[in-house]
């Protein structure tokens, strides 16, 4: 089923046109006096202050949880949950092995050790059938991610969480508004975890905010907010500045704030424009030899933060790596104007630190005497998340995310990848 045209990466004409694709983040007249308003109110940060508090009750009423605790990131967030349960010294936390470093770097940063378990490769998401496994007398807690937009298996990982005692966090920074069972992302676990970085669905440029409906867990997480301290409700006339534990600085900023708040408001139009591009694109490749759309189990939404599509290298026959079709293959979509990109190409335990074991020093929080237990992250333990990173790529870059886009550029991207399917022997 050769095309007429020769591919672009070999001279031949580019399939998507230029001019069509939009840049994200969208910024209105209405989020720009969002954050002028701030600059006139002339308060730029604070906990108490009126844009954090006013993005809080929005981002409760818009989840349907209790309480709501905003964050300078995601990673704070998650950060503060861990602390929220008390996780230290010598416990361990289970997460996913394909996420993003925000997922365990909390772990680390509580001194308590990450526990990596592989992927189901069909939703790319933490494979509860491995999970169980890894428990020990030390987790403290499971860390599931949702992964790409698309929520984990939540009710089986509850139901590990409830045999053994265990809290589940979720890290939905990547899942703004996905449903699993009709419940938001998020809210389904004991505490649930959100970044507002730029690229995210719902962006604050940075931010994050804690969930929960648990009143004692987000007191205690607000204290590592702020230094410690025991900050209540209404801002006291006199802020003794006790620090009762330890904490951090992990305030947003009205700034941010007040943009998050405006773009809150388009957050269901950018999620409703991610599913109608993602059905577009999951309906026109089914057939394209060799391409395999994204699974999204029928009890569940997708956000599809990231739209990422796997290949078949055996149905393509080529005589080299899938990881070298994998970058022959992106570059020939990048030449024929695709915004395709491959975020991540191992899984988290292949990164350095899980050789060094480089944390705070002589080797801790490994080797705390706390822990008293050696381990050792295997690159070859985790082979479905490997796998899935060598044959697959990502379709929309965080510049252009498909959040954004008219379903027209998708065409042209589907026209784009029959093509470079069609002549698939000539990429390398
Ligand atoms: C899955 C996941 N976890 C955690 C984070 C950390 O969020 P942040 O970058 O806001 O610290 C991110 C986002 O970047 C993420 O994608």
């Amino acid at each position: 089923m050769k095309s007429n045209s020769q591919l672009a990466i070999h001279g031949g004409p580019k399939t998507v046109p230029d001019g069509l694709k939009k840049s994200w983040p969208e910024i209105t007249p209405e989020d720009k006096a969002a954050v002028l308003a701030v600059l006139e109110r002339k308060v730029l940060s604070g906990v108490h202050a009126p844009e954090a508090v006013g993005l809080e009750a929005e981002w409760a009423a818009y989840t349907g949880s209790k309480y709501v605790l905003s964050f300078n990131s995601g990673t704070a967030a998650i950060h503060s949950a861990l602390f929220a349960l008390k996780i230290g010294p010598g416990d361990e936390v289970i997460t996913s092995a394909f996420s993003f470093s925000g997922s365990f770097h909390p772990i680390l940063e509580q001194n308590a050790i990450p526990i990596f378990v592989d992927i189901d490769e069909r939703t790319y998401n933490i494979d509860v059938a491995q999970v169980e496994a890894k428990i020990t007398d030390r987790t403290k807690a499971l860390l599931p991610v949702h992964i790409h937009g698309l929520p984990a298996d939540m009710d089986e990982l509850l139901a590990l969480g409830k045999k053994y005692g265990i809290p589940v966090v979720e890290d939905a920074c990547q899942a703004h508004g996905a449903t699993y069972h009709g419940k938001k992302a998020g809210t389904i676990g004991a505490m649930g975890c959100f970044s507002l970085n730029v690229t995210k669905n719902f962006s604050g440029g940075e931010g994050g905010f804690l969930n929960t409906d648990d009143e004692a867990l987000a007191e205690r997480a607000k204290m590592i907010r702020t230094f410690g301290e025991r900050v209540g409700k209404e801002k006291e006339k006199i802020r003794p500045y006790y620090s009762h534990t330890i904490g951090w600085n992990y305030r947003t900023q009205e700034l941010p704030a007040a943009f998050a708040r405006s773009q809150l408001k388009r957050l269901d139009k950018y999620n409703q424009i991610a599913q109608r591009n993602a059905v577009y694109l999951t309906r026109e490749l089914a057939d394209v030899p060799g391409i395999l759309p994204p699974y999204v189990p029928p009890d569940r939404t997708s956000i599809y933060h990231k739209y990422r599509v796997r290949f078949d290298p055996s149905v393509w026959n080529l005589r080299a790596s899938p990881v070298e079709i994998r970058n022959a293959f992106v570059a020939a979509l990048e030449a024929e104007g695709v915004a395709a990109t491959l975020w991540h190409v191992t899984p988290l335990t292949s990164f350095p630190i899980f050789e060094t074991l480089e944390g705070y020093g002589k080797g801790c929080p490994w080797s705390c005497p706390f822990y008293g237990k050696e381990i050792r992250y295997n690159k070859s333990d985790y082979p479905r998340a490997q796998h899935l990173l060598d044959t697959s790529f990502v379709i929309n870059d965080e510049a252009n995310p498909i959040y954004i886009q008219d379903v027209e550029l998708m065409g042209h991207y589907v026209a784009a990848i029959r093509k470079v399917v069609s002549r698939i022997d000539e990429i390398l």
